[in-house]
């Protein structure tokens, strides 16, 4: 249940209609779709005898020693997310959308596995700060084509199918023959704006009066300069996930801000109807 006190505060700022809010959401929010998140037990990828984190997968150095092992590992889940369904945590920030507007909102997310999109979210008020996998491009830097859409024609993946020979060709790049690589922002690479809209995400995160954090560790750094700009500037946070987090003890230690431990599923459509009440 969500505190009278933050039910009053959503009523307002939706009765506001200068106030802005910005919903940051990770890997838990699509938890209850089935998609294993990064660092739940579930996540490990195994090569040979040798069980990886997605963050060792995850990674240009891997990708030029083993490009068959990482292609597999997203091809694998590719066909997870795409198996997947939306859950009412999609359906509630979708509708948080669509009730405020792309002036008082926008969703960023870490998320790649395209289930926002399909529960109503839209391409024009959401960031993808750590890309996709509904869009591949080209390894080689220097070839600098522009993204290029998932190819057609590779068949659904378990952990262990093979990649045929002629699904490896389906994966190379139509301008210089080069393999290509998922469109994901790798653990041993650095946001930008034209791949990753980072400046974006933090003008829409300095301009909001709410931010919303649901599902995530606090791992990574934008969503980390994200969450302190808000707090040293006194907006108000919520956060919303199912274990505590470096993200909501920093809102207990500070006495502000409102935490909500639980299912993202469970708890934002309990925010949506705060909001909805008002408008
Ligand atoms: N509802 C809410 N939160 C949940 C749920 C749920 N049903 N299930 C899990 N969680 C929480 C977990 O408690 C955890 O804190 O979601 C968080 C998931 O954390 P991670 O697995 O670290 O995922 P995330 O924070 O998105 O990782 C950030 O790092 O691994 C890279 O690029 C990758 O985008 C990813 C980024």
């Amino acid at each position: 249940m969500i505190s009278s006190e933050l039910r009053a505060y959503l009523h307002e700022f939706a009765a506001n209609d200068q106030a802005k809010m910005v919903v940051l959401t990770g890997a838990g929010i699509s938890a209850e779709s089935g998609i294993p998140t990064f660092r739940g037990k579930e996540g490990y990828w195994k090569i040979g005898s040798v069980n990886y984190q997605p963050q060792e997968i995850g990674t240009m150095k891997m990708f030029k020693q083993n490009p068959q092992e990482v292609w597999k590992w997203y091809l694998f889940r590719h066909t997870v997310c795409n198996n997947s369904q939306p859950n009412p945590g999609h359906y509630a920030v979708a509708e948080m959308e669509k009730i405020l507007g792309g002036k008082r909102f926008t969703l960023v997310t870490q998320n790649v596995d395209g289930l926002h999109f399909r529960a109503g979210s839209t391409f024009k008020n959401t960031l993808l700060i750590h890309g996709d996998l509904t869009h591949v491009r080209c390894s080689k830097d220097s070839c600098d084509t522009e993204l290029l859409p998932f190819p057609e024609g590779i068949a659904p993946k378990t952990r262990e199918s093979a990649i045929s020979l002629e699904e490896w060709e389906r994966l190379r790049c139509p301008s210089c023959g080069a393999l290509t690589r998922p469109h994901v922002l790798w653990f041993d690479e650095y946001y930008n704006e034209k791949y990753y809209k980072y400046e974006t995400a933090l003008h829409k995160n300095r301009e909001a009066d709410l931010l919303i954090v649901v599902g995530t560790s606090g791992a990574t750094n934008l969503p980390n300069k994200m969450y302190y700009n808000a707090l040293n500037n006194n907006k108000q946070i919520v956060v919303v996930n199912l274990d505590s987090s470096i993200f909501s003890r920093t809102l207990e230690a500070n006495q502000t801000g409102h935490v909500l431990l639980g299912k993202s599923g469970e708890i934002l459509p309990e925010i949506l109807a705060a909001i909805k009440d008002t408008i």
